[in-house]
């Protein structure tokens, strides 16, 4: 029967990283089958009950929540007649299925959660539940206010009229102007289209939250699990 170090169990879990997993451990805060786990070493099977600060650990091998940062020059489709790289080859040493919650653009940055809970993805992705995304839009030229009272509002998008949208200016330098749109649909390429539509063209874009799941300090390309905090966050 196959059986996973403890801390890889409880990482898997999302309850912190394998490093962590090992502290917490050492702390005497994990129980497995009622009696305190305090080497790191101990492996587990899926048999076994694992308990974190006397909560029952969720980790039936069953769902798993992932942040990745994700960078330019990578696709979160599934398939892509063009051979472009995935995000999923980012995603090294997870031995779990998981599915991007929405897209993100080829040429996107930022925030992407992946995750194998279909249930957090219908929430996250349905228009219905409207969860908030926010982006940072860097965007050619200087946008002036009237601009961005438009996109405030709602424009055409080809054939659909945006909802109101949370729009504020970051800086200008002249010749660009960074811009925070916070929107809470997800139309293909929307926050592009709607930036042309008044105007200007986007020169770079990056998702920096998600409901109130923020990107925070998280490096271009890497990856790492979410806490319960965080996954509580999103309304788990
Ligand atoms: N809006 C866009 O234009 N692209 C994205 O990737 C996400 C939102």
């Amino acid at each position: 029967m196959e059986r996973v170090r403890l801390q890889k169990y409880l990482a898997d879990a999302g309850i912190a990283s394998r490093r962590k997993a090992e502290k917490l451990i050492e702390q005497g805060r994990v129980f497995v089958n009622g009696n305190v786990a305090k080497k790191p070493g101990t492996s587990i099977s899926k048999y076994d009950v694992a308990y974190f600060d006397g909560k029952k650990s969720e980790n039936n091998n069953k769902y798993i929540y992932i942040m990745l940062n994700k960078p330019s020059g990578y696709i979160t489709t599934v398939r892509d007649q063009f051979k472009r790289k995935n995000v999923l080859e980012l995603l090294e040493k997870i031995n779990f299925r998981v599915y991007p919650v929405g897209r993100l653009d080829y040429k996107t940055k930022g925030l992407l959660i992946l995750t194998n809970d279909g249930d957090l993805t219908y929430k996250l992705t349905h228009p219905s539940h409207k969860i908030e995304k926010t982006y940072i839009a860097g965007v050619m030229g200087k946008v002036l206010e009237k601009d961005l009272a438009l996109l405030r509002k709602g424009v055409d998008i080809g054939g659909y009229i945006t909802a109101p949208a949370k729009v504020s200016l970051i800086e200008n330098d002249g010749s660009r102007t960074l811009i925070q749109i916070v929107i809470h649909e997800g139309k293909n390429r929307q926050v592009r289209k709607m930036c042309k539509a008044v105007g200007y063209n986007v020169l770079s874009l990056k998702r920096i939250a998600i409901g109130n799941l923020r990107l925070g300090d998280l490096k271009e390309g890497k990856w790492r699990y979410l806490s319960h905090k965080e996954i509580s966050l999103l309304g788990k």
